[in-house]
């Protein structure tokens, strides 16, 4: 199979749509996020078979991923959420096949489904995260918990869509063994994170290294500042503020904070940083929460949200994230 160029131009439109070859859409998947990967893929076929695509879909939940070999695809759009699509394996099989990809490479996808190695990353370079403490099953939380501050979130280190994500007090030793035991059966570790209370934002971000940019800010406003599975995806009691109402020169720093922890991952092609704002002495301070590589795409999503408010209707969206495929090794 011979290795397409990088088509890579910031007027996607100007891309004919056979240059692009015969292009699959992964979605679906084996992960706890399948459900949602359906509906991002079927919106990423749709938009791509509208533009003239040669386009077909694969799901890796349902078929052997041995058959992407003989599936004669010139690139791939990867809209797999979560554990065997968003953490670094498909990655690898793609490499090896020679098909390049949308998104990060195997090393960036792996390190940012690692929330834990992701906030090292962070915290090595300044970049600032909530305060943690982490550990394996059968490892207690350790000593330093009573210094993460009053409100404490638990989450697995590797998961997704606020799957086995825990709000609690710190002092609530009973809830505290129910919110590891709920993270634990996500994920075999766990991290417990101080809560900040304050706003909550994401920042989408297109391109590589110093050519990426962000998106304008979304300002996430949940029920209770409840923004868990349902609240994420099928409720309508969720508000997304896009662009963010923030004073210019807050939001130009949150966006400038946000390009630094997405280069500092080596994430590229697209993604979405979560992060929570919280008022201290007057100012306000962000906290970076993780970093998303294949985020949601269906039409109401974030990425698609903020990319309409910088004028990106959501087929160039599509097709620009699809013009930056290419393999990370020996491309
Ligand atoms: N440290 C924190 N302080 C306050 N809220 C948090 C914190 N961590 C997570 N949350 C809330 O939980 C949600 C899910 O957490 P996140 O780390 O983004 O994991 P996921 O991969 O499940 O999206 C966030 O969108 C936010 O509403
Ligand atoms: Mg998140």
């Amino acid at each position: 199979m011979s290795v397409q160029p990088h088509l890579s131009t910031n007027e996607p439109a100007n891309v004919a749509p056979e240059r692009f070859g015969r292009v699959g859409v992964l979605y679906g998947g084996r992960s706890s996020e399948r459900d949602i990967s359906l509906l991002s893929g079927t919106a990423v076929l749709r938009a791509l078979q509208h533009c003239g695509v040669d386009v077909a879909a694969f799901d890796p939940g349902s078929r052997s991923i041995a058959q992407l070999e003989s599936a004669g695809f010139d690139r791939v759009f990867l809209v797999l959420h979560g554990r065997y699509g968003e953490d670094g394996t498909i990655q690898g099989v793609l490499e090896m096949l020679r098909i390049p990809y949308t998104g990060s490479g195997v090393e960036a996808s792996a390190i940012a489904m690692d929330k834990v190695t992701t906030k090292k990353i962070w915290q090595s370079m300044g970049l600032p995260t909530p305060a943690w403490v982490s550990f394996c099953r059968g490892e207690s939380p350790g000593s330093d918990l009573p210094r993460l501050g009053p409100g404490l979130v638990v989450k697995p280190v590797s998961e997704g869509s606020t799957f086995g994500v825990t709000k609690l007090e710190a002092d609530d030793a009973t809830a505290l063994q129910g919110a590891i035991a709920e993270a634990l059966k996500f994920d075999s570790r766990v991290l417990i994170e101080e809560q900040i209370c304050g706003r909550e934002l994401t920042c989408a971000v297109l391109g590589e290294g110093t050519s990426a940019r962000a998106l304008p800010l979304v300002e996430i406003v949940a029920p209770q500042a409840n923004y868990d599975y349902h609240h994420k995806y099928f409720s309508d009691a969720t508000q997304y503020l896009c662009p963010a109402p923030l004073d210019a020169a807050l939001a130009e720093e949150i966006s400038a904070l946000c390009l630094r922890a997405y280069r500092a991952i080596g994430a590229r092609g697209w993604g979405r940083i979560d992060l929570m704002v919280r008022t201290e002495g007057g100012a306000q301070r962000p906290y970076l929460l993780e970093l998303n590589t294949a985020p949601g795409m269906t039409d109401h999503s974030l990425v698609p949200m903020a990319a309409r408010a910088a004028g990106i209707s959501f087929a160039q969206l599509v097709l620009q994230i699809l013009a930056d495929a290419r393999l990370e090794i020996g491309a």
